[in-house]
């Protein structure tokens, strides 16, 4: 299949490039520069270059293909706007007319990239069907992942993956508290006692490929590994791997918001969540939690930063 990729250089962009690569999709990445372009060329994509602020940048290559997967997300502040401008314009791409072109009548596909931070606070184990509650810092996302929802007919099939903290290799939010942990200190928002959802890069990548390649998969699908892990868990779980046993530090929500603003409270959220529909459709991803593949993820950590 002929697909648009948003993200190909991102933590998550890039293991979905390498998952897709892989099924044998024919992959065309947006990158923002040469050297990016080079980088996603060597694991087998097709790259513009162009960005998600400029929808002209792209729009010719977005016209000829048959599925889009967006995963890319600009962290200035006009990553918001951006994020729906893109929206729109690969939308307004996959109902472009129809030509004999393509995937012989088969619908296209339109995948979103949201985040499990929607669902807000669990007081019991949440799946695809739980009420949204988001927190403040993802509160836009809930009428992004609608627009895409609202798009699914008989000519275009949307879904919306919402993640929970990735895990695997050397970038995002675990890889900041394997830092801490190797580096013999650990703030921890709150108490620790919260649950994360997590999942894998590769399964959440695998995750996506599946849903390429399911003309039935519309609406939204959660990916976490049901580890129901806690904060401090994981801290336990990877501390005897370490050079040294880390000091923890628990950082009053109050104060963290001083200092990070309303990323303090997602840290802080507890919340477990189960990806009941993604598992619906045959997905069952290879690891089930940080603390029982701690000593090989820190050693992923720390080759992929050597
Ligand atoms: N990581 C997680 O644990 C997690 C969990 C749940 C949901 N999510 C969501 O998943 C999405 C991706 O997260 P991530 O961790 O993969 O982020 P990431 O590693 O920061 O990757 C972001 C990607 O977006 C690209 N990008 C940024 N601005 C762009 C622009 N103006 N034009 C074109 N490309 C642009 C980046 O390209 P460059 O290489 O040029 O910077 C990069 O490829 C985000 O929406 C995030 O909120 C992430």
């Amino acid at each position: 299949m002929r697909i648009f990729l948003t993200g190909a250089t991102g933590y998550i962009g890039s293991a979905v490039l390498d998952a897709l690569v892989r099924a044998g999709h024919q992959v065309t990445a947006l990158v923002r520069d040469n050297e990016k372009a080079a980088r996603v060329a060597a694991r087998g994509a097709h790259p513009v270059v162009g960005s998600l602020s400029d929808p002209e940048s792209y729009r010719a290559m977005a016209d000829a293909q048959d599925g889009y997967i967006h995963t890319a997300f600009d962290t200035s502040s006009t990553g918001v706007a951006n994020d729906r401008q893109t929206i729109d314009a690969l939308l307004a791409a996959a109902r472009r007319p129809r030509t004999s072109n393509g995937l012989n009548g088969a619908p296209r596909f339109f995948i979103y990239t949201s985040g499990i931070w929607v669902i807000g606070r669990t007081s019991e184990p949440a799946d695809e069907s739980t009420p949204l509650n988001p927190i403040q810092l993802v509160a836009w996302r809930v009428e992004h992942e609608r627009l895409v929802l609202e798009a699914n007919d008989a000519q275009l099939r949307t879904a919306v993956v919402r993640p929970g903290v990735v895990y695997g290799g050397g970038t995002g939010i675990m890889s900041d508290l394997f830092k801490m942990a190797w580096n013999g200190l650990v703030r921890v928002i709150g108490d620790g006692n919260n649950h994360w959802p997590t999942v894998y890069d590769r399964d959440l990548a695998d995750l996506y490929a599946r849903l390429a390649a399911d003309d039935s998969a519309s609406g939204v699908f959660h990916a976490n590994d049901e580890g129901d892990e806690t904060v401090n868990d994981i801290v336990s779980a990877i501390s005897p791997y370490l050079p040294h046993k880390p000091d923890v530090r628990y950082v009053p929500i109050e104060e963290a918001r001083t200092k990070m603003g309303p990323y303090a409270d997602a840290l802080a959220l507890d919340q477990i969540v189960r990806s009941t529909r993604s598992r619906a459709l045959g997905w069952n991803p290879s690891l089930h939690s940080v603390g029982g593949n701690a000593a090989r993820l820190l050693e992923e950590w720390r080759a992929s930063r050597s």
